[in-house]
């Protein structure tokens, strides 16, 4: 049997046509989609390289549009608004404008909250280009651009630490000055700055971003960049999005709300019966830490000003990783699938390579499952949540996320309806790198 999120992209686009109810729009849909490359996991942000608005910031994380499209066409029902628990790079709630469903997003990183608003707002694109132009003509760095914010890591600019650091100083120093100055334009336009310089920082470093966090591109104290090539390349990254912008034009506006802060409280804002269905990836139990691994995009934006505010914001991300030492909060999840996993993981605690594995991987069901009420109260009756996630394994434990979640949502009034698996995922090397994990996507529906 073919999966929902199996169709080629030539089906996606016919059911997406048929989703929207206008021409125009079934035509902007058509050429949106039409950018994607097919043959790749629709669970991954590859094949979006080149896709309108998504390329904005290269979102590792991301799933697609055509999963969000594909989910939306597979529904029993019309879907008048979507919730996305964990917005991300934006991918529900862009792919819900191009096809004129409302959407609600969460997002705790402030960051990333500003680039999913930045792609739903309707900017002018020529007075916006003006006024980034007059920007960068008039731009002034003070002696404050040159200084490291309080708290800051001290490798982030030189001379660093150890004979490391992350960014040259004239570009570091330029970058504070452009992220400083965008404040005094329109918020909307300001907003579209800042995350456009956020897109150009780590290429603009001495750093490499993957899976496993930070590290030094090779080559990297001969091969400097410099403040000429940071503009060069924001100047750019502005003709993108102006073009982008421009195309989809026509776009309505409004309808769509962005929701900062963490899902597992903010959620609770959302009237009651009044969405059709949740879309969302969540953050796997794999020990990724979002707040590290966009740590450059929030201090150089002043997203960040203290380290005060760098831990407060790893604490309001779900208990996913073990950066933080989380808070112990009574069992939530019921499970009897979880309880001999995390029985197994206690007993190879000495083989771990953190030994607070065990407790987070309860809390991180514990977490899902406070998701999963809220979205109970939020959701129409007989309506879906729809999840892509991820398996995790330590030290040859296999946290089996799907069963774990399936069991513990059922006492929560969740019934699955599909499942399957996506794509498999390469385990991580801190555990060894030979496992095969997979990537699932769970249906349940709202009882
Ligand atoms: C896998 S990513 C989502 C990717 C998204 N589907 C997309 O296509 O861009 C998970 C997101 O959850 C966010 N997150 C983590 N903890 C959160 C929380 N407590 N509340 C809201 N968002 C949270 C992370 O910052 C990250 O952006």
């Amino acid at each position: 049997m073919t999966e929902f999120w199996e169709s080629t992209l030539a089906e996606t686009v016919r059911i997406s046509e048929r989703l929207t109810d206008n021409p125009t729009r079934s035509q902007d849909v058509t050429e949106w989609l039409g950018r994607y490359l097919e043959g790749v996991p629709t669970s991954s942000n590859q094949g979006t390289a080149n896709l309108p608005f998504q390329r904005w910031f290269h979102f590792k994380e991301a799933f697609s549009p055509k999963f969000v499209a594909d989910t939306l066409g597979s529904l029993p029902y019309k879907v008048e608004s979507c919730v996305d628990p964990f917005g991300g790079s934006g991918t529900t709630a862009l792919t819900c404008r191009m096809l004129g469903i409302a959407s609600t997003s969460v997002e705790v990183n402030p960051f990333l909250a500003d680039l999913i608003e930045a792609k739903l707002s309707t900017v002018a694109p020529a007075a916006f280009c003006a006024s980034y132009e007059r920007l960068i003509k008039n731009l002034e760095t003070r002696e404050a651009d040159q200084a490291l914010a309080p708290g800051m890591p001290r490798t982030m600019v030189a001379p660093g630490m150890n004979d490391r650091y992350v960014f040259p100083r004239d570009v570091y120093t330029t970058a504070r000055a452009i992220a400083r100055q965008s404040n005094d334009l329109l918020p909307d336009y300001a907003r579209l700055v800042r995350v456009l310089l956020g897109s150009v920082l780590v290429s603009n470093s001495n750093v490499v971003i993957n899976g496993k966090g930070r590290r030094y591109r090779r080559g990297w104290q001969t091969k400097q960049r410099s403040c000429a090539d940071l503009i060069e390349s924001l100047d750019a990254a502005i003709d993108v999005a102006a073009a982008d912008i421009t195309r989809f034009s026509g776009l309505p506006r409004g309808r769509h709300s962005v929701i900062r802060g963490d899902a597992r409280v903010t959620l609770g804002s959302i009237r009651e019966s009044s969405v059709d269905v949740a879309i969302f990836s969540p953050p796997y139990p794999n020990s990724f830490d979002y707040t590290d691994v966009y740590n450059l995009e929030l201090w150089i934006l002043g997203y960040l000003n203290s380290g005060a505010a760098n831990r407060d914001l790893r604490h309001d991300t779900l208990r996913s990783h073990v950066q933080m030492k989380w808070h112990s909060t009574p069992r939530f999840a019921v499970s009897e699938v979880l309880d001999k996993t995390l029985a197994a993981l206690r007993q190879v605690r000495a083989d771990l390579w953190n030994p607070n594995i065990p407790e987070m991987v309860g809390f991180y069901f514990d977490d899902l499952c406070k998701i999963f009420q809220h979205l109970k109260r939020i959701l129409r009756r007989g309506r879906h949540a729809v999840v892509a996630i991820g398996d995790s394994q330590y030290a040859s434990i296999h946290v089996d996320v799907a069963s774990i979640l399936i069991e513990s949502l059922s006492g929560i009034g969740f019934r699955l309806t599909e499942q399957g698996a996506i794509r498999s995922m390469r385990n991580s090397s801190q555990h060894g790198g030979s496992f095969e994990l997979s990537e699932h996507c769970l249906v349940f529906e709202r009882l």
